[in-house]
C-alpha cells in the first residue's frame, strides 16, 4: 500500500490528516476552526481563478447507498477542484450490493484498489464507523440513517459565519423532524460547542431525542427549550428548518400526519426579528414558502453552495499532511 492517504495513524501538525470523519464529536474547537479558515482560503480560491491541485492524482471512493444531490455533488465538485477524480455508485442498485455484497466487503474493495478517501451515505445508522474499521483510507460519513452527517453541521457553521458574521452566542430555533433528521443530530454538537442558544421546535413525537439533550446539558453545560410552537421562532439570530423525513416513516399515514406541521411564508417573516437568517440543509418540501426566496435573510441556497469549499477544505485536510 502506498500514498499518504493510507497512514491513518500518521503524526503531523495538521491534526486531521488521516482521520476519519463519522460523528461531528469526532472534531474539537480548534479542528473545526482550522476547518473553517481553510474553508474561507479555498472560498477565496473558487471566487478567483485560481487553480488548486494539491490533491493530484487522488481518487475519491463514493460510496452512495442513499439519495442525494448537494453533499454527493458537492464531494463530486470538491474533489476535482484540488486536481483529483472520484469513482463509486449513486444508488445500491448500481452495485454488487444488489447481489448480495456485504458493507465490508465493498469498503474492503474500494480501499484496497487505490481509492484515497471514501465518502459513504447509508441508510443504517453506525454504517460509517463500522466502514472505517474495514478500509485503510480516510472514511467520511455523509450520513448514516438517524445517526449523523458531520459535513454538513460543518457547512451550517461556516454558513452562520459568511450570513451572521459568527459561530458562537446566537439564538437558534431548530425546526421540523428533529427526532429523524441526522443534520440536527450533528448541527446541535456543533452549536453546544460554540455556545449557542438552542430552541428545538417539533410536534412531541418528532422532537430531538432526549439522549441528546441531557448529553449538551451533561456534557456541554447547554441547556436549551423545546416547544411544538413555531412562534418560538420569531425572536431569533437563525431558523433553522428541515423537512419531515418520509423515508423513516413505517407507516405512510404517519408521515401524513406530520407532513405540513410547520411552514413559513411571507406572513411569518413579516413579524419575525429584523435580521433573522433562514437556513435549511435541503431538500426543502413545504416548510418554507418559495415566496420568501428572495428576502436577503432566505439564505438556503447559498448555504449549499458552501458544501463545496467546506467539502474541499475537509479533504485536504483529511489527505495531505
Ligand atoms: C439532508 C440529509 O440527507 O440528511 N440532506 C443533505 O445532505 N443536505 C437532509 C434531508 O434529507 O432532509
Amino acid at each position: 500500500m502506498s500514498g499518504a492517504a493510507r497512514h491513518k495513524e500518521a503524526n503531523s501538525c495538521n491534526s486531521l490528516y488521516g482521520k476519519d470523519l463519522l460523528d461531528i464529536r469526532d472534531l474539537d474547537k480548534d479542528q473545526i476552526k482550522f476547518l473553517m479558515r481553510r474553508a474561507d482560503t479555498m472560498l477565496g480560491a473558487l471566487n478567483s481563478s485560481k487553480r488548486l491541485d494539491p490533491l493530484k492524482n487522488m481518487i475519491l471512493g463514493k460510496l452512495f447507498f442513499e439519495e442525494s444531490t448537494r453533499t454527493r455533488q458537492s464531494f463530486e465538485i470538491a474533489i476535482q477542484k484540488l486536481g483529483g477524480g472520484y469513482t463509486g455508485f449513486n444508488s445500491d442498485k448500481e452495485t454488487s450490493v444488489m447481489k448480495g455484497e456485504s458493507l465490508a466487503d465493498t469498503i474492503k474493495v474500494m480501499s484496497l484498489m487505490y481509492a484515497d478517501v471514501l465518502v459513504l451515505r447509508h441508510p443504517d445508522e453506525g454504517a460509517g464507523r463500522e466502514a472505517a474499521t474495514h478500509s485503510d483510507v480516510p472514511v467520511i460519513n455523509a450520513g448514516d440513517g438517524v445517526g449523523q452527517h458531520p459535513t454538513q453541521a460543518l457547512l451550517d457553521l461556516f454558513t452562520l459565519r459568511m450570513e451572521k458574521g459568527r459561530m458562537k452566542d446566537l439564538n437558534i430555533a431548530i425546526v421540523g423532524d428533529l427526532a429523524n433528521g441526522r443534520t440536527v443530530h450533528s448541527l446541535a454538537y456543533a452549536l453546544a460547542l460554540f455556545n449557542n442558544n438552542m430552541t428545538f421546535i417539533a410536534p412531541p413525537e418528532l422532537q430531538l431525542p432526549r439522549r441528546i439533550i441531557s448529553d449538551l446539558k451533561n456534557n456541554y453545560s447547554i441547556s436549551t427549550q423545546k416547544t411544538s410552537s413555531i412562534e418560538a421562532a420569531l425572536d431569533v439570530d437563525v431558523i433553522y428548518m428541515t423537512r419531515i423525513q418520509r423515508e423513516r416513516f413505517k407507516k405512510p399515514e404517519d408521515y401524513a400526519r406530520f407532513a405540513s406541521s410547520y411552514t413559513i411564508d411571507e406572513d411569518f417573516m413579516s413579524k419575525a426579528r429584523e435580521g433573522t437568517i433562514v437556513m435549511h440543509p435541503g431538500p426543502r418540501l413545504t416548510e418554507i414558502s418559495p415566496k420568501i426566496d428572495s428576502l436577503p435573510g432566505s439564505v438556503y441556497f447559498r448555504q449549499a453552495s458552501y458544501g463545496v469549499p467546506v467539502r474541499m477544505a475537509i479533504l485536504k485536510s483529511l489527505l495531505v499532511k
